[in-house]
């Protein structure tokens, strides 16, 4: 089969490789129809984390069943079904909870497996023309009739919607809060589809690109542009002198200011931005060490945290990977009322053999390169 497989850093090659195949019984083999390409991805490809070559990209991903294991009971072949990029069992004590971004059968001896991702498990990603997908009646997400046309709005449901969901479940957004959102990258952005959804009264999108901004503000945010780095003394204005009551982190450890990373820029200016007891909401990916960091506490996975002013503040802080299948079901059906259009902030849709091609220009953050779905051909 093609897949886009991982070769070094900033390098990234579509190639034949071998078939992906049905393991166990209760497996399902997935042709993938669409997959797209996450800000999750480009820590790895910038050779930014411990993924090893050789490997296949890819964990936002949707497809047809094609085979089903002899103990697939509820997936049917020709199935249309969206995959969470967690992985999980179903059945040990995390995924009981609904805490399936932290199974601990999947990834054995540490707590979560994905599809193509650093540190989450042997299992290869979806960037390619098939997948295995382990437990699939409890992961496969199964579409409803308007599958294909809206293929481009589900498909958000394996990973960047729910995400961003999760981040203002992590804050604790309410009807009626005002909520502040660090990243306008497609993580923010739906972070601040969410927040509407919960009933925000005010949104606000933090970042430095003006085309990611704009698209904030098409989901009714308010942009506020941190290019000066006054983007806390913005939201402090925005909020009548007050702070918000909530705060989404949608950036991660990589975050800059002025062209460099500053690992504990976003987190900082969440603790000054948001008001004393509100929440704050990490859905960011931050790393245990980034050997690679310039920064010497970043290095060891550490961050220099005003940790005075949280505590003064009695805010809380919540984080971790989003438990994809707590939220997927009723997102889904939101799609499907017509309620929700995640596929709004779509901005280049390519062939999988042009999938360099996308994340040389996403990594770059190019103007208007905001969301890049890979299309399989029929
Ligand atoms: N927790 C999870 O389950 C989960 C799932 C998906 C993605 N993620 C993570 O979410 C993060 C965002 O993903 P994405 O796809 O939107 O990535 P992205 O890289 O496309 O977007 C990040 C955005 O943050 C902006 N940014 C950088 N520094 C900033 C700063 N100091 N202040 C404000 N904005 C700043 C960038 O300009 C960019 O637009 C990544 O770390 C990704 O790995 C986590
Ligand atoms: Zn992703
Ligand atoms: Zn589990």
């Amino acid at each position: 089969m093609k897949a886009l497989v991982y070769e070094g850093p900033r390098k990234v090659v579509v190639k034949e490789m071998p078939d992906a195949k049905i393991e166990k019984p209760t497996d399902v083999l997935v042709k993938i129809t669409t997959t797209n390409i996450c800000g999750s991805d480009l820590h790895m490809y910038e050779g930014r984390t411990n993924m090893e070559a050789g490997r296949i990209l890819g964990h936002e991903n949707l497809g047809v069943v094609i085979e089903v294991g002899a103990g697939v009971e509820r997936i049917k072949v020709g199935d249309r079904v969206c995959l969470p990029f967690n992985i999980g069992c179903g059945f040990c004590k995390n995924c009981e909870k609904g805490l399936t971004g932290f199974c601990l059968t999947t990834n054995p001896g540490v707590a979560g497996a994905a599809y193509g991702f650093a540190g989450m498990g042997p299992y290869s990603g979806g960037q390619a023309e098939y997948l295995w997908v382990p437990f699939g009646d409890f992961n496969c997400l199964v579409l409803p009739p308007d599958a294909e046309e809206k293929e481009n709005d589900y498909v958000m449901l394996s990973d960047i919607f729910p995400t961003g969901y999760h981040a203002t479940v992590l804050a604790g957004v309410e009807p009626g809060d005002s909520v502040v959102i660090y990243g306008a990258g497609p993580v923010g952005l739906m972070a601040a589809l969410s927040a509407s959804i919960k009933g925000a009264s005010k949104v606000m999108v933090v970042d430095t690109h003006a085309d990611r901004l704009a698209l904030a503000e098409k989901l009714g945010a308010i942009p506020v542009d941190d290019s000066d780095g006054s983007s806390a003394d913005q939201v402090m204005e925005l909020t009548g002198g007050e702070g918000a009551d909530r705060g989404c982190e949608c950036v991660g450890y990589q975050c800059s200011c002025n062209g460099h990373e500053v690992p504990n820029a976003t987190m900082n200016n969440l603790i000054k931005a948001v008001r004393p007891t509100g929440g704050i909401g990490v859905i960011g990916v931050f790393v245990a060490e980034d050997p690679k960091a310039k920064d010497a506490l970043a290095k060891k996975g550490q961050l220099a945290l005003d940790f005075g002013q949280l505590w003064m503040k009695g805010q809380h802080i919540a984080t971790g990977q989003a438990n994809v299948k707590a939220y997927n079901r009723k997102l889904r059906d939101l799609i499907a009322a017509g309620k929700a259009r995640p596929s709004e902030i779509i901005s280049h849709q390519l062939p999988l053999e042009k999938a360099a091609e996308g994340y040389e220009h996403f990594d770059a953050r190019d103007e208007g390169w905001t969301k890049v779905v890979l299309k399989t051909a029929a």
